[in-house]
């Protein structure tokens, strides 16, 4: 949470001042803000657990073979950052053994601080949060996003998209997968569907999905795996409902 806190200061502090960006492809960005939080995160859970390994989005991953492995996303929604559209995150998990232990997102323009430990719940600024109980896919309102490699395979993304604005109440794109996942579990979205994630934009909020009450799989209901393709959350109500329309489109 301290990690969380002080790299979200630093995004607030350096918010709108124009920050050097760098593009890892076509259309992914990286600023400045984004290693500066990398580094200032590991630094400060180094100096508690210099064993443990770190797994981080803008750093190559080299592990020392600790069951403990802290994944990171130090800046969610770079675009949405350099764009100072105010809506980017701090995404922290710590995988111990293969399992999602604990997991914390902070959104440092509205100060809101998501928590989870397994089998301890979530909350929000200390206030314990549940996903929603919208019961059909009719009523419910979805998130989602697309992979920076979209135009490598549009027809395939934009199939799910097509299908789910039809059949959803309201869809929306925001732009940070940490903060769809932690609206899910505070009940603002009810289901979120997304490819080719990587394990830093999925180890928190995952955990804190699931300790709000609410159901994360693979695009088959299958069990959740952060280092997988696809993921499928949802408050659980309308899980089976979102997993149909996938498979009609996958066939
Ligand atoms: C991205 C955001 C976005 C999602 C992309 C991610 P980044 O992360 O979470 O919502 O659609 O797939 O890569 O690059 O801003 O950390
Ligand atoms: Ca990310
Ligand atoms: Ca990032």
């Amino acid at each position: 949470m301290a990690a969380a806190k002080e790299a979200g200061r630093i995004q607030k502090l350096q918010f709108g001042k124009k920050t050097p960006v760098e593009y890892k492809g076509e259309t992914n960005p990286v600023t400045e803000v984004d290693k500066l939080c990398e580094k200032t995160i590991v630094r400060i859970i180094l100096e508690s657990f210099p064993d443990h390994d770190v797994l981080t989005e803008e750093t190559p991953f080299e592990g020392k073979g600790s069951p403990f492995r802290w994944i990171i996303d130090p800046l969610d929604g770079t675009t949405n950052y350099i764009r100072e559209f105010p809506s980017f995150a701090v995404s922290i998990g710590l995988e111990v053994e293969g399992t999602i232990q604990v997991g914390v997102a902070y959104q440092p323009i509205l100060d809101e601080l998501f928590c989870a430990g397994k089998g301890e719940g979530a909350t929000l600024n200390g206030k314990r949060i549940h996903v929603s109980e919208v019961t059909l896919l009719d009523r419910s309102f979805l998130c989602t996003g697309f992979p920076y490699a979209i135009r490598e395979n549009p027809d395939l993304y934009l199939s799910y998209f097509r299908e789910f604005i039809i059949r959803s109440f309201a869809l929306r794109r925001p732009g940070a997968a940490v903060i769809d996942l932690c609206y899910l579990a505070a009940g603002r979205f009810d289901g979120f569907w997304e490819m080719r994630l990587h394990a830093w934009d999925v180890a928190a909020g995952s955990l804190i999905v699931t300790e709000a009450g609410g159901k994360v799989t693979d695009f088959r209901g299958q069990p959740f795996d952060i280092y997988s393709d696809e993921m499928l959350a949802s408050n659980g109500w309308i899980h089976d409902e979102m997993l149909q329309v996938i498979k009609r489109i996958n066939g």
